[in-house]
C-alpha cells in the first residue's frame, strides 16, 4: 500500500525551521516559527517548571493512567486561568489535548461529529495549521477578511461584511489574542460586536488562545475569550500552553465546551473524553501537572507570573525599538503598526519575493506571508532588520 502514498506538501513554519538550521552564515537571524527566545536566542526552561518537575520527579509515586479527560486539578488551574470566573465551572466540559493543535483538532472532530456540513469561518489570514487540518478533515473553511494590509490594522468592516453570511449553525474560529499571523488584534467593542453578529445567526464561537499573557498580561489578554464565555449560548475554547509556560515538547493543551445550559455538560464531558479515546486514549500527563503544580502553589504561581511578564515586555520593547528604528531610517510612519501589534507575531506586509530577498542577501527568515517572529529579535539585532528592510525597498 505504501506505493500509493503521495508526497505531503512540507508545513511551511516547519520547512522554513529546516532552512534556517541548514544556512551556514553565521549572521541569520530567525524569526520564523513561534517560539520564544531571550536576548541570547535560548529558549529556556521557565524558573517554575523546574521547580514543579523537581516537585514532581519527588513526590510522584506512579505512572498509572490519568482519566481520559486528563488529570481534573489540570482542567480546573487552566478554566480558572482562562475563563477567570466568567462562568460558573458546571457549565465548563474539559480534556486536557496534546497541545493546543490537540484542542483544536478535537474541537474540529465535535464540530464535525454534531454537524458533518459545519462550515468554519476563519480569518484571512489564519495559522496555516487550522486550515490544513479543517482539509484533511473535510470541512469547509470560509475567510472573513481580517487584515488590512495597508494599515496593518483589522479590516473590521470587512469583517462584519463577511460574517453577514453566516448562518444558524456556522462556527467562526477566532484568535483570543495575539492573532497568529497578524499581530493585530479587535478591540473589546469590536469582539461586542462580533458576538452580537453570532449571536443574531445563531453561529457558534470557537475561540483559538495560545498566546495568554504574552499580549497585555493574562488576564487583559483573556478578556475577549471570558466576554464570549458569557455572552453567548456555546463556545468551544482551544487553550495552549506551549507558549506562557514555554513547555512547546511536552504536548500541554486544553479543549473547553462552554454552555450557559450546565444540563448539556454531561453529555458534551462524556463526547469529549469519547474523542480523546478514539484518537490517542489518554492525553500526556507530565506538562498538565507541571502546568497545575504551579498555578495551585502560590510562590511557584508568583515566580511563573513574574517570568511570563519580563518575556512579555521584552518582546513589547523590541516591538517598540523596531517600529522607532524603522522610522528613523525610513523617514516614515508606516511601520508604526508594528508597536501596535501584540503577541510573538507581527505581519509585515512585504510580497513573498522581498521575504525572499531578506533571507537571501540578509540571511533573515521569516514565513513567506511576511510574519516575523518578534522573539526572535534582540537589541544587537533589530537594527540590522531595520536596515535590510529598508535596504530591500519594502
Ligand atoms: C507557529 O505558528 O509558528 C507556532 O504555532 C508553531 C507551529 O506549530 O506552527
Amino acid at each position: 500500500m505504501f506505493e500509493h502514498l503521495k508526497e505531503q506538501p512540507a508545513d511551511k513554519i516547519l520547512a522554513l525551521m529546516e532552512s534556517f538550521k541548514a544556512d551556514p552564515r553565521s549572521d541569520k537571524i530567525d524569526l520564523g516559527v513561534g517560539v520564544y527566545k531571550n536576548a541570547e536566542g535560548i529558549t529556556p526552561v521557565m524558573r517554575a517548571v523546574k521547580a514543579a518537575e523537581r516537585q514532581i520527579w519527588e513526590q510522584q509515586d506512579t505512572k498509572a493512567y490519568t482519566g481520559l479527560a486528563g488529570d481534573p486539578a489540570f482542567a480546573d488551574a487552566m478554566i480558572a486561568l482562562v475563563l477567570g470566573g466568567a462562568v460558573a465551572r458546571g457549565q465548563v466540559s474539559a480534556v486536557a489535548t496534546p497541545g493546543g493543535t490537540g484542542a483544536v483538532r478535537q474541537a474540529f472532530e465535535l464540530i464535525r461529529m454534531v454537524n458533518p456540513g459545519a462550515r468554519v469561518f476563519v480569518s484571512d489570514p489564519t495559522w496555516p495549521n487550522h486550515l490544513t487540518i479543517l482539509a484533511y478533515l473535510g470541512i469547509e473553511a470560509v475567510p472573513y477578511r481580517y487584515f488590512d494590509s495597508a494599515t496593518g490594522g483589522v479590516d473590521f468592516d470587512g469583517m462584519m461584511a463577511d460574517l453577514a453570511g453566516l448562518r444558524p449553525g456556522d462556527v467562526v474560529l477566532l484568535h483570543g489574542c495575539c492573532h497568529n499571523p497578524t499581530g493585530a488584534n479587535l478591540t473589546l467593542p469590536e469582539w461586542q460586536a462580533v458576538i452580537a453578529r453570532l449571536n443574531g445567526a445563531g453561529a457558534v464561537p470557537m475561540v483559538d488562545i495560545a498566546y495568554q499573557g504574552f499580549g497585555d498580561g493574562l488576564d487583559a489578554d483573556a478578556a475577549a475569550v471570558r466576554l464570549v464565555a458569557r455572552s453567548v449560548p456555546e463556545c468551544l475554547i482551544a487553550a495552549s500552553c506551549s507558549k506562557n509556560f514555554g513547555i512547546y515538547r511536552e504536548r500541554t493543551g486544553l479543549l473547553m465546551a462552554v454552555a450557559q445550559d450546565p444540563g448539556l455538560g454531561k453529555v458534551t464531558q462524556g463526547n469529549l473524553a469519547f474523542l480523546n479515546r478514539q484518537n490517542y486514549s489518554f492525553p500526556p500527563d507530565h506538562g498538565a501537572r507541571v502546568v497545575s503544580t504551579i498555578l495551585g502553589d502560590d510562590a511557584l504561581r508568583a515566580d511563573w507570573m513574574a517570568e511570563l511578564e519580563e518575556v512579555r515586555l521584552s518582546m513589547l520593547g523590541l516591538r517598540e525599538q523596531l517600529a522607532e528604528t524603522l522610522q528613523r531610517l525610513s523617514g516614515s510612519n508606516r511601520f508604526g503598526f508594528i508597536a501596535q501589534h501584540r503577541g510573538m507575531f507581527s505581519r509585515l506586509g512585504c510580497s513573498p519575493d522581498q521575504v525572499e530577498t531578506l533571507r537571501r542577501d540578509h540571511g533573515i527568515y521569516m514565513v513567506g506571508d511576511s510574519r516575523m517572529n518578534i522573539a526572535g529579535l534582540n537589541s544587537a539585532t533589530v537594527p540590522l532588520l531595520a536596515q535590510a528592510i529598508v535596504e530591500s525597498g519594502i
